[in-house]
């Protein structure tokens, strides 16, 4: 049974944290973001009990393949085992702790620690240490019980792998929610499941790793002004700006995840209808699946298609996001995870995903799509690394620490009046016509203060 550990720094006490909270106005205290202690509370209170993205099937196709990722501050590593499952184990050696993988990526039978060499299969089972018998007699820690690696329960959902360390967990497909949908409409579409083109990108940012996770709730009020350069670069028009503007967002309130459709072809200016509109919504797939998007998709779905709109942007509570839509020039179609190291350092990692038989050129127009806009020196993402590095300076100081920070700007749930005769937005969730509201990033930190103040040990 794993010990407890006690809570450490800020006020672990549930008013305190409450007290950051301003639930009448939609205001949070900028402690929420900077404060080194919270941040502990938080590995704790979120990281130890929320299902975290930690890769893509793709990855380790074959068994003996592992990659190496964090569930929040936590390294594990990720392996395929000869049947095929999937394990999520502590990166972290059970005799002193050494990190037991240091390459992020490859095939291995077994994982041998390099300080003293004791050795443990793909199941996270000690099965060597060196001089046992002269060391260790008739204790060995082979048969003792306690010394294999902790592993997280892990579960797929469309290729995509999750793992949580919590005893008694939802289901993963519990917990997406209403949020799975949507997830259908971008990842589910095509038969065979999306994958990842390439390795993922990785890199950090001087700042916490909730304005990722919020803004790609769906933050379209920051568009026209964080990504003006993208007009004047000529690569967006001031027409194309406007899917910042307009859209749907869908969120469910019941975990914190939230999702935004974007209309690209229709504030492009374009006219598309059928194939042609539909080849254009899903710009990742090869035009040889189109059938399949049919025949996979509810009619509900569709309905939503036909009208120009896909679930361009999300977040997954606490820290996956994808962006999948498409451009004028390309497809975008990207995950993301925000990973926690310090109140002020996140390190971002972005994997290009398509489809396994898109042709070599598709695939790389996506990851060059990805790269020119999202990857670490990306023209989107540096506007908004920027943005952010700035944002947590001006929260750190004495005088911030008694700042909160507005989430006023809320608009009612409402999904009538969607279709062009009257009729209501068919997806599930709190569902609210235009993307410029704050709601989709509130409810993210109203769930932030459910896990923070509901259990006070991992
Ligand atoms: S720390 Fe791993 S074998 Fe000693
Ligand atoms: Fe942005």
């Amino acid at each position: 049974m794993a010990l407890k550990a006690p809570s450490v720094g800020f006020s672990g006490d549930h008013q305190a944290i409450s007290d950051l909270f301003d639930f009448e106005r939609h205001r949070v205290s900028s402690q929420l973001f900077t404060d080194p202690a919270l941040h502990r509370l938080e590995l704790e209170r979120i990281f130890m009990h929320t299902w975290c993205f930690v890769g893509m099937e793709s990855e380790i196709a074959a068994p003996g393949d592992y990659v190496a990722r964090s569930i929040g501050a936590d390294p594990v590593i990720v392996a395929r085992d000869d049947d095929g499952t999937i394990n999520v184990m502590l990166n972290s050696c059970t005799h002193r702790g050494t990190q037991l993988c240091m390459t992020d990526s490859g095939s291995a039978n077994s994982f041998k620690c390099p300080y003293h060499g004791w050795d443990f299969n793909r199941k996270g089972h000690l099965i060597g240490v060196p001089a046992e018998a002269f060391r260790f007699g008739d204790s060995s820690p082979r048969s003792r019980g306690d010394a294999d690696l902790r592993v997280a329960r892990s579960a797929t959902y469309r290729g995509l792998i999750f793992a949580t360390w919590d005893d008694n967990p939802p289901s993963l497909e519990e917990y997406l929610g209403d949020a799975r949908w949507y997830m259908d409409a971008v990842f589910g579409a095509s038969d065979k499941d999306l994958i990842a083109v390439g390795k993922p990108q990785r890199w950090t940012m001087p700042s916490n790793w909730k304005y990722g996770s919020e803004n790609f709730t769906g933050d379209g009020y920051h568009g026209p002004s964080s990504h003006a350069s993208m007009t004047e670069l000529g690569i967006f028009n001031e027409a194309t700006v406007r899917f910042f503007l307009e859209g749907v967002q869908a969120t469910d309130e019941r975990f914190g995840h939230s999702v935004s459709h974007f209309n690209v072809p229709r504030t492009s200016g374009m006219e598309l209808e059928g194939d042609k509109l539909l080849q254009m919504l899903y710009s990742w797939l090869p035009p040889t699946v189109l059938g399949e998007v049919r025949k996979n998709l509810t009619p509900e779905h569709l309905s939503v298609l036909e009208q120009g709109d896909i679930a361009a942007i999300g977040t997954v509570f606490p820290n996956f996001s994808w962006v999948m839509q498409p451009t004028p020039g390309g497809p975008l179609s990207l995950l993301r995870t925000w990973i926690p190291v310090e109140a002020s350092l996140t390190e971002v990692w972005t994997w290009t995903v398509g489809h396994p038989d898109s042709p070599p050129e598709l695939r790389r127009a996506g990851a060059r799509m990805n790269s020119t806009l999202f990857g670490a020196g990306g023209v989107i993402e540096q506007d908004d690394l920027t943005i952010w590095a700035r944002m947590q300076l001006a929260r750190k100081g004495f005088a911030a620490r008694t700042q909160f920070v507005d989430y006023s700007c809320s608009r009612p749930a409402n999904r009538d009046g969607y279709f062009p005769d009257g009729s209501a937005f068919p997806g599930p969730g709190t569902v609210r016509l235009g993307a410029t509201g704050d709601d989709t990033m509130w409810q993210l930190l109203v769930q932030w203060h459910r896990l923070m103040t509901q259990s006070a040990a991992a």
